[in-house]
């Protein structure tokens, strides 16, 4: 909990997602909503995975889901996602997000943490192999 606090964003690493939560995504105690940001990291976390799987996923599970800060309205977040395992028709994300709450101060704080796994489907919504790796 005491290391979230930084001055700069993950080096040499593209966010999957940057996105703002606006008033109407606020709880009622007007921090954003846990629900919310589950959303996004959803998005963020099937990003890679469909690109691996190369087509259409399902989410399957939520492994692990930790809010290590709050997110607050006008926060710029930036979601960061990696592929940690690669099953026969599964593959499991951890996805990252930082929030850049004062962006002329620049403080940059580790809000969630969260892993998730997605299986590639087919048209009828059916689990199928992840194809292999093409090299490029
Ligand atoms: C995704 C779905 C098609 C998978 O079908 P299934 O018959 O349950 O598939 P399986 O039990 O064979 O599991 C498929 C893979 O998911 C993995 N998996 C299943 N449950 C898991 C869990 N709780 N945690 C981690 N991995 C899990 C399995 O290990 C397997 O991986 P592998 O093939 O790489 O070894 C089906 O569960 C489904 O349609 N779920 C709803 C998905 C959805 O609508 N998501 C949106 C949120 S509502």
């Amino acid at each position: 909990m005491t290391d979230t606090l930084q001055t700069s964003l993950p080096q040499g690493k593209m966010p999957q997602l940057r996105v703002m939560p606006m008033p109407a995504d606020a709880n009622v105690h007007g921090d954003v909503f846990g629900g919310w940001i589950m959303a996004q990291v959803d998005i963020a976390g099937s990003l890679p995975a469909v690109r691996r799987a190369n087509g259409r996923v399902a989410t399957v599970a939520v492994n692990s889901f930790v809010f290590k800060q709050p997110v607050f309205v006008g926060d710029l977040l930036s979601l960061y996602a990696d592929i940690v395992k690669v099953g026969n028709t599964s593959i499991t994300v951890n996805v990252e997000v930082y929030a850049e709450r004062n962006r002329l101060q620049v403080e940059i704080v580790k809000v969630t943490e969260a892993t998730l796994t997605y299986v590639a489907t087919d048209e009828n919504r059916q689990r199928r192999p992840i194809p292999p790796l093409v090299e490029e």
